[in-house]
Formats: C-alpha cells, structure tokens, sequence
C-alpha cells in the first residue's frame, strides 16, 4: 500500500469513499470544503492507494499549536485490514515534522462506534462540547 498526498486525479474516487461511508455532505460542500483544505495545505490531504486503486482519505489542517484530522475514511469493503491506521499514522508524522504534536479529531455522536478505532490509536475523549454557527454571507 502506498500512502501519498492527494492529486488531483483522486477526487472522484475519495468522493465516491465519502459517499459509500456515509461521511454526509453533499457533493458541493465536499467540493467546496476539499478545494479550501489543497488551497491551505495540500500536502496535509492524504489517500491511501492499493494497485492504482485510492481506498482510504484523510484531511489534515494545522491551526498555529494544534492539527486537526476529518473525514477519515476507507471504502466499506477494505475496512478491517489496517489502512485507517496507516493513513492516520502518516498524517500523525506530517503534523510531528511541522513541529506540532496536539492532534483534535471531531467524531459524530451519531458515529460513536468508530471509538474504539480511535482509541485503539491512543486518542482519548476529552469533555468538551463543540458549538458551531455558519456566518452569512
Ligand atoms: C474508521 C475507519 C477509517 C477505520 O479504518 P480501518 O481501515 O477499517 O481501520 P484499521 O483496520 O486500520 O483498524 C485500526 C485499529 O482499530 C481497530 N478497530 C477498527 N475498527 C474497530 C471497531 N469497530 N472496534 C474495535 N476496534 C476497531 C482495529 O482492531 C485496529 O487495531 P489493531 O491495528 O491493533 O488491530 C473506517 O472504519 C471507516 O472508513 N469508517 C467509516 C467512516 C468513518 O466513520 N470515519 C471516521 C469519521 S470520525
């Protein structure tokens, strides 16, 4: 397996991984979100890819002291055989080779079976409860 930095190539499959896992959004917020992530650091969006084919993503960012990770995900049917750990552990090193060590993930509450997952990783769930607003434009 080969883990790399997205290319632009990739955005059907990784749209159509976020679809089969039901990371919900539509189409155009995927878009629109995935285009602000490569323009801020495209190097921090990562795909693992197995023969050609893309089947994991993960988007990093970098906020001053801490990294943040999302939509983290595998195509349903090559789940369980290690690629999640793999493309965390190499957003994990490029955040260690920026100099930043305090890594934030958001997990849905709605997806609370994906714990385990992270805590298998050595994250631990913290107490904070997260407020949002979309400012209008
Ligand atoms: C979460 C996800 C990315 C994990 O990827 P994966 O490739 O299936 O996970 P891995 O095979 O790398 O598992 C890594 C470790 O987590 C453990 N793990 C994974 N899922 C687990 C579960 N449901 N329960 C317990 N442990 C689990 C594995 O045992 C493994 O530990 P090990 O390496 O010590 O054996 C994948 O399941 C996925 O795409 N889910 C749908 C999308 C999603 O919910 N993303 C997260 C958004 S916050």
């Amino acid at each position: 397996m080969l883990i790399r930095p997205f290319r632009l190539g990739d955005y059907s499959a990784i749209t159509r991984i976020w679809q089969e896992t039901g990371l919900d959004q539509s189409d155009k917020e995927s878009l629109n979100d995935l285009a602000q992530h490569l323009a801020w650091d495209s190097d921090l969006v990562m795909v693992a890819e197995i023969e050609g084919t893309v089947v994991g993503v993960v988007v990093g960012t970098i906020d001053g002291a801490r990294a943040y990770f999302y939509r983290l995900a595998v195509l349903p049917e090559m789940q369980g055989s290690g690629i999640g750990r793999e493309l965390v552990e190499a957003i994990e090193k490029r955040f260690k080779q920026r100099g930043v060590n305090n890594v934030l993930i958001m997990v849905n509450q709605s997806n609370p079976e994906v714990l385990p997952f992270y805590l298998s990783l050595g994250y631990e769930v913290q107490k904070y409860v997260t407020l949002s607003k979309k400012l209008s434009s």
